[in-house]
């Protein structure tokens, strides 16, 4: 079984396709039958996938800014290929929040913590631009507020960005 990595910065400076190394745990044992994606992102930013091709090879691609490419290169350097093997930090910068996703689904430990697409009904604020807001720095529900509106009105809501913030910096391996 094999991995394939593809790397670009944002500024079009680093692209690089590294060649495929084996695998020696974990992948072998899966049967995968369907192609399917695991993915973490900020919109318009910086995102990981790793595809699982139907023959069972995956493929992990990043695009982003030097810092998040530099951590994915040491994660690779230090841990190898498979994304379910490297080690995730809480230290709260975009790329650290962005790997703690990706690395966490990728061993089927991400917890959802709010399913539904709309978060605040009285703002019409969706899950997606909660999370998103917190990707980009947003540490506590008034910030939140602030950068969102949601929770500016009844605050039902209020209790579901807490429980978001609270999963994003906790700090499970
Ligand atoms: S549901 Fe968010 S303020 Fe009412």
């Amino acid at each position: 079984m094999e991995i394939h990595d593809r790397a670009e910065s944002q500024t079009g400076l680093e692209k690089a396709e590294i060649p495929a190394q084996n695998l020696t745990m974990g992948f072998a044992e899966k049967k995968l039958v369907q192609e399917s994606v695991i993915r973490a992102e900020i919109l318009g930013r910086d995102f990981i996938e790793m595809k699982i091709l139907s023959s069972g090879e995956r493929v992990v691609h990043y695009v982003g800014c030097t810092e998040f490419s530099h951590q994915v290169l040491g994660l690779k350097q230090k841990y190898g290929p498979d994304p379910e093997h490297w080690e995730f930090s809480n230290l709260g910068n975009h790329w650290d929040l962005l790997l703690k996703e990706f690395i966490l689904k990728c061993r089927g430990g991400w917890e959802v913590v709010y399913e539904a697409k709309e978060l605040c009904h009285c703002r019409n604020v969706t899950t997606q631009t909660i999370e998103q807001a917190i990707l980009c720095g947003a540490r506590a529900t008034e910030e939140v507020s602030r950068w969102t509106s949601a929770g500016t009105a009844c605050g039902t809501c209020r209790s579901h960005v807490e429980a978001i913030l609270k999963v994003r910096f906790l700090s499970k391996r």
